[in-house]
């Protein structure tokens, strides 16, 4: 099964309005000649109309860093999915662990942002990973278990179309510490065959799960050359459209 690798940046807390045009006009440009690849930049978002804006002509799509399960309604700072599709979206992520993290994210909210996205029509990029002391603690199969279970409650065969799922160990995230091509594909593996049981063999195989955490040109092409790593989602080197392009090119080379 070949699945279109896609490679994905989340810009985090970053990049201004002001900035946004510069650097999606950058990663377009250096990214032209690798159309085997489906590149995405995910932006906060006050910053989507212009990276739409900006993105618009070139294979570069946009998307938002989370989005709320209503349709509208009194929730003060959030954003729904039609605003996003308003605003030119075509993905989002939902479930960063930034977000469970800081901002009180659970399984239970993941899904209910994630099924509230697939069924806009937006391609959902559903964020999954341990933290050190779950995997310290021997935990790791059960954690990923659980948030692939539960984050992914009620998501048909044929929603699995518009998802995609990104491994991020947190500890590897923003730390400098990769995990090994080896220790990524492990849960890889794991994940894929944990959402076999939800939807199915072969709609498992079809989903692209993503690998995030400290991904730079310099081990992008060792990670993504593993049977299950389809992707990267990228913090830092997003930022930089020489550093994204580099990553977006061994992309391609391992395509
Ligand atoms: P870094 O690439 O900065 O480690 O961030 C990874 C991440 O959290 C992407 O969502």
């Amino acid at each position: 099964m070949s699945r279109n690798k896609i490679i994905a940046g989340n810009w985090k807390m970053n990049v201004k309005p002001s900035e946004t045009a510069a650097l999606v006009k950058g990663v377009a440009e250096a990214t032209a000649a690798y159309s085997n690849v489906e590149i995405v930049c995910c932006t906060p978002a006050i910053d989507v109309p212009a990276a739409v804006a900006a993105a618009a002509g070139t294979p570069v799509g946009i998307g938002s860093e989370n989005c709320h399960w209503e349709d509208h309604g009194a929730f003060t700072g959030e954003i729904s999915t039609g605003m996003l599709l308003d605003a030119g979206a075509k993905y989002v992520i939902v479930g960063h662990s930034e977000r469970r993290q800081y901002f009180g994210e659970t399984d239970e909210t993941v899904n209910k942002r994630a099924r509230a996205a697939i069924a806009a029509g937006l391609t959902t990029i559903v964020c999954i990973g341990e933290t050190l002391e779950e995997r310290d603690a021997g935990k790791l199969n059960e954690v990923i278990e659980r948030q692939v279970n539960v984050g992914l409650k009620d998501i048909s065969a044929a929603d699995c179309a518009r998802l995609v799922i990104a491994y991020e160990p947190v500890w590897a995230i923003g730390t400098g510490r990769t995990a090994t091509p080896d220790q990524a594909q492990e849960v890889h593996a794991l994940i894929r065959a944990t959402l076999a049981k939800l939807v199915g063999v072969e709609t498992a195989e079809t989903v692209r799960i993503q690998y995030g955490g400290s991904m730079k040109p310099g081990n992008a092409a060792e990670l993504l050359a593993k049977k299950d790593i389809d992707g990267g989602l990228i913090g830092g080197a997003a930022l930089k459209a020489a550093d994204f392009a580099g990553i977006i090119a061994a992309a391609s080379a391992a395509s």
